[in-house]
């Protein structure tokens, strides 16, 4: 049905060969333009716009925060704090970026600027642009409101300061967000995104060719399917979260790049037939919602999955195909029993999630493939389900391990369970022993032994920079003890003390 052969590909797509985006409201088109360079570094190099600054170029420390606004799916506008270190220039076509010295209106400072200010929530001021974009961004979408601290904690999980000290900030960030829109605010905005929609409805599907290597932007399904048939060496890319630390980082090349995030069908979740599916380009941020409605045991988790910048730009495709051993979704989907959708232009197939991992960084995904959807069988009443990580840090950490259970418990017994860990093998793997051992059994603590000891046969794990071996196979056993405990039979159930449910003494 469609042509296979790159020639053909290349000539029959409606495509703009130059990038087009808009700058603190102002339109840009940029030619020649390297596929890997970074928003940050076009930024400072190109534009002589040096607010926004480089701290870690790995999305860590939130120095370059921008705010990137676009137009999903159902035609709205959304406003992201984005980290402009890893974002590659040739995915912000037909978008809006700010940067902090576009959000002062007419000479006199943003809300958040002057709260900044008035807290004295600055030092050496190296952080304080990309906190002001955190909040703008914030702003953008929902000033004004009440914030409490725990929330403001959240929003600014991905900005470090290493001299105010977070009370001040977080002090500036209740009273911005607290501040209505002025009506200078509110006509330059409205100014906006008018141009932004002007801009996007002009933008099709973006072909770079140059001889720093070859880009694609696909916009839907059939066009994706055919450029990685015409292009089966081509790099797929989502948010960039992972693709651009291997540029800034390990100073990869990428010869070939196609961006699956501007296809509307990759952006939908849906919930029927007894499951929830989920398109691959849908961001953490974008799934957090449909994720906590149907499994409200993730709240923390998904919290604790990297911070709001990164949630904001990271797919759940992109986690997925991705396949590192340490990444979060996959214990928890491969407990939950999740399936992956691969499709391409021979047609589509599903596979258990766990089938999916093959060896360390190698997936079944074949050539001229894509992740397309993940889906997820909604819960069932029998169903008892946790997800732990476990890392150094509580927000924005790499995992050490982490494990995902679920067991469905009918008549007082266990009938199917399901126990996945990250961190703890090459790939995320199921924990099989420790699985049938708890097949027919109560849920007490002779079966919570039982699976304690299974589990030391189910994996070998190694030590590297993160944990010991000995400490792996320890706190995996500590989770399995965990889980026993909060979901045991009423009466025996035990909750968990959080660091942060702790009250400070006055
Ligand atoms: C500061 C920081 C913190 C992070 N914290 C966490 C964390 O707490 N937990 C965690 O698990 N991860 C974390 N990550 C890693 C990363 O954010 C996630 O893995 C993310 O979900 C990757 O999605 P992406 O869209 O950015 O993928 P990309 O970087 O665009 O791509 C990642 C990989 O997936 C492939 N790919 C992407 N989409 C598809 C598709 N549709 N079909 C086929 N292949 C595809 C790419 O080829 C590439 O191999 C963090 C990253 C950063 C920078
Ligand atoms: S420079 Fe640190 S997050 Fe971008
Ligand atoms: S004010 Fe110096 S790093 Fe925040």
């Amino acid at each position: 049905m469609f042509p296979q052969n790159k020639q053909l590909y290349t000539k029959l797509i409606m495509s703009d060969p130059c990038m087009k985006f808009l700058l603190n409201g102002e339109p840009v088109s940029v030619t020649d333009l390297p596929p890997t360079l970074s928003l940050l570094q076009y930024l400072r190099q190109n534009c002589a716009l040096p607010g926004t600054k480089e701290g870690c170029a790995e999305g860590d420390c939130g120095a370059c925060t921008v705010t990137v606004a676009d137009i999903d799916a159902d035609g709205r506008i959304r406003h992201r704090a984005v980290n402009a270190c890893i974002q590659f220039m040739p995915a912000l076509h037909g978008k809006a970026v700010t940067t902090v010295e576009g959000v002062a209106v007419g000479g006199v400072p943003h809300p958040v600027q002057q709260a900044m200010v008035d807290c004295h929530a600055s030092q050496c001021g190296f952080c304080t642009p990309g906190f002001v974009m955190s909040l703008y961004a914030d702003f953008r979408a929902h000033a004004p409101r009440e914030v409490t601290r725990q929330e403001v904690d959240s929003l600014l999980a991905g900005n470090l300061c290493r001299c105010t000290g977070y009370r001040p900030i977080a002090d500036a960030a209740r009273q911005a967000l607290a501040v209505p829109r002025s009506p200078a605010e509110s006509a330059r905005d409205e100014a906006h995104e008018k141009a932004l929609r002007t801009l996007a409805r002009g933008c099709g599907e973006l072909v770079l060719d140059g001889a720093a290597g070859k880009w694609f932007t696909p916009k839907t399904e059939a066009s994706l399917a055919r450029c990685l048939a015409a292009h089966p060496d081509a790099r797929i890319i989502a948010g960039l979260t992972d693709v651009g630390l291997w540029a800034t980082k390990q100073l990869r090349t990428f010869p070939k790049l196609v961006l699956v995030s501007e296809i509307d069908s990759l952006h939908r979740v849906a919930a029927s037939g007894g499951r929830l599916d989920i398109g691959a380009a849908v961001t953490w941020s974008e799934a957090m919602p449909h994720l906590l409605r149907h499994w409200p045991e993730m709240q923390e988790h998904l919290l604790r999955f990297a911070s709001p910048p990164v949630r904001n730009s990271a797919t759940v495709g992109g986690n997925v195909a991705n396949g590192s051993p340490i990444g979060d979704s996959m214990p928890a989907f491969i407990a939950l029993g999740a399936e992956v959708v691969l499709r391409s232009l021979s047609g589509e197939r599903t596979m258990p999630l766990e089938a999916f991992y093959l060896a360390y960084q190698q997936t079944a995904r074949a050539d001229g493939e894509y992740v397309a959807a993940i889906r997820v069988p909604l819960p069932a009443r029998s169903q008892r389900f946790r997800v732990y990580k476990v890392s150094k840090r509580f927000d924005q950490d790499i995992s050490a391990l982490c494990a995902g259970f679920m067991v469905k418990v009918e008549r007082g017994v266990v009938v199917e369970a399901r126990i996945a860990f990250g961190g703890m093998a090459a790939t995320p793997k199921r924990a099989t022993r420790a699985e049938q051992a708890l097949l027919g059994r109560t849920l007490d603590e002779a079966a919570m032994q039982v699976a304690q000891e299974a589990l030391d046969g189910d994996f070998q794990p190694i030590s590297d920079m993160r944990s010991s071996a000995a400490y792996r196979r320890q706190v995996a056993r500590n989770l399995v003890k965990r889980f026993f405990l909060e979901v045991a039979p009423a009466g025996e159930h035990a909750t968990a003390l959080r660091l942060a449910d702790l009250e400070v003494l006055p």
